[in-house]
């Protein structure tokens, strides 16, 4: 079969990075809910845990691999042999195995952390993809850090890991430090100067700390790098990681950038909310794509223009992220043209005197009042009706 070289895959680690978060924790039937609603929404990769951190996790992903069976099940480990064991025997009944292993390849990472050399730390990274090579075919490596690395070393150390068997390797922006430019030149400097990258896909794996998780995602996409890794509503360590909805219809709303998923994007809200629930994290209202305001319209001069035509303030469809509708949302910032739309709405059709009374009578009340119910509507025109 043909690989299409436009076809980005999409690595969920909601159930890994995403529940490293303080007060995320879940049990194994919840990550079960999970990973068959990310099977269903057709994510490529679900990394289910790290095995060796906890009896839990190790238990939470021997059941997502039986479980789910279309997407490959992928376990997290430090480059030792002891992880390494472990996440094997994790990944014994998936389908599709892979085992994520990996090491610091920033020398912030390298002095600081590890208290090694580059050198040394190369060494570790070649021999752990080796070791995991002879329990699992699929090794994806990452290069902790990889957004603070010297690029040469960088290169270096990518070039060794495939040679050493690793079939993807993950640049990891851990930090969240790099720009967009910046972190897309790198992708592109592999691309360019790795000799055997093309034995590899390589993955982008971006931290939200300066907000710019999803930007530099695109930006390694753009510049060759065909894997993406991110969480459900940006859920992760610290500020989060890339936030995979955004990426999705990134790519969907943007076909100029050539790329696709498989993702069935109409799913999108179902499981961002069922993530929310069970994770006890709200969506804050004004988020991208899942967010409760995201298509929710309230300032006179965007009502007046969606209630024209929607494009002309929705670049997204709510159906097509399964969000339940667009809203007018009325508040004392509405025109006309709203309120008539919601009295139509409740059956009330109004001559243009009539409306503009019952305007009047809106703008009072809203100005003291949050949320105007449907009850709050009905009695502004029947009020009227019987004092007329
Ligand atoms: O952010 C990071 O570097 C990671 C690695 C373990 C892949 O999560
Ligand atoms: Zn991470």
């Amino acid at each position: 079969m043909l690989h299409d070289p436009n076809r980005v895959y999409v690595f969920d680690t909601t159930l890994r990075d995403g529940e490293q978060v303080p007060g995320c924790q879940l049990t194994t039937p919840e990550k079960i809910e999970i990973a068959r609603e990310l099977e269903a929404l057709g994510v490529d990769i679900i990394e289910a845990g790290f095995p060796v951190s906890s009896p839990g996790d190790f238990q939470s992903v021997v059941e997502i691999s039986k479980a789910v069976s279309t997407p490959t099940v992928c376990a997290l480990t430090r480059a030792n042999k002891g992880d390494i064991d472990a996440a094997i025997e994790a990944l014994k009944y998936a389908k599709h195995p892979r085992i994520h292993t990996g090491i610091g390849s920033s020398d912030m990472h390298i002095k600081h952390k590890f208290n090694s050399t580059r050198e040394e730390i190369l060494e570790r990274a070649v021999e752990a993809v080796k070791y995991a090579k002879r329990g699992v075919e699929d090794i994806e490596f990452y290069a902790e850090d990889a957004g603070r690395a010297d690029i040469h070393y960088l290169a270096k150390m990518v070039e060794a890991v495939i040679a050493a068997g690793a079939t993807v390797v993950n640049i990891p922006d851990t930090n969240g430090y790099c720009l967009p430019d910046q972190y897309g030149s790198k992708i592109r400097f592999l691309k360019e100067n790795v000799k055997n990258i093309d034995k590899a896909i390589i993955s982008v794996h971006c931290h939200n700390d300066l907000g710019l998780a999803t930007a530099n995602s695109i930006a390694g996409l753009q510049n060759g790098a065909r894997q993406v890794e991110g969480t459900i509503n940006g859920i992760g360590e610290r500020a989060g990681n890339t936030s995979m909805e955004e990426v999705v219809m990134i790519l969907k709303t943007h076909q100029s950038l050539g790329l696709h998923t498989q993702i069935k994007s109409q799913k999108i809200y179902e499981i961002s909310r069922l993530v929310s629930t069970q994770m006890r994290m709200p969506v804050q209202p004004n988020k991208a794509i899942v967010g409760g305001n995201a298509f929710a319209h309230s300032s006179g001069i965007h009502q007046d223009g969606f209630l024209k035509m929607r494009e002309n303030y929705e670049i997204i469809r709510p159906e097509d992220v399964g969000f339940p509708s667009a809203t007018i949302v009325l508040t004392a910032r509405s025109g006309r043209h709203a309120l008539k739309f919601h009295l139509e709405r409740l059956g009330f059709k109004l001559e243009k005197d009539e409306l503009a009374d019952a305007y009047h009578r809106f703008l009072t009340l809203a100005d003291g009042k949050l949320d105007i119910s449907d009850d709050d509507l009905r009695g502004l025109v029947v009020n009227q009706e019987v004092r007329g």
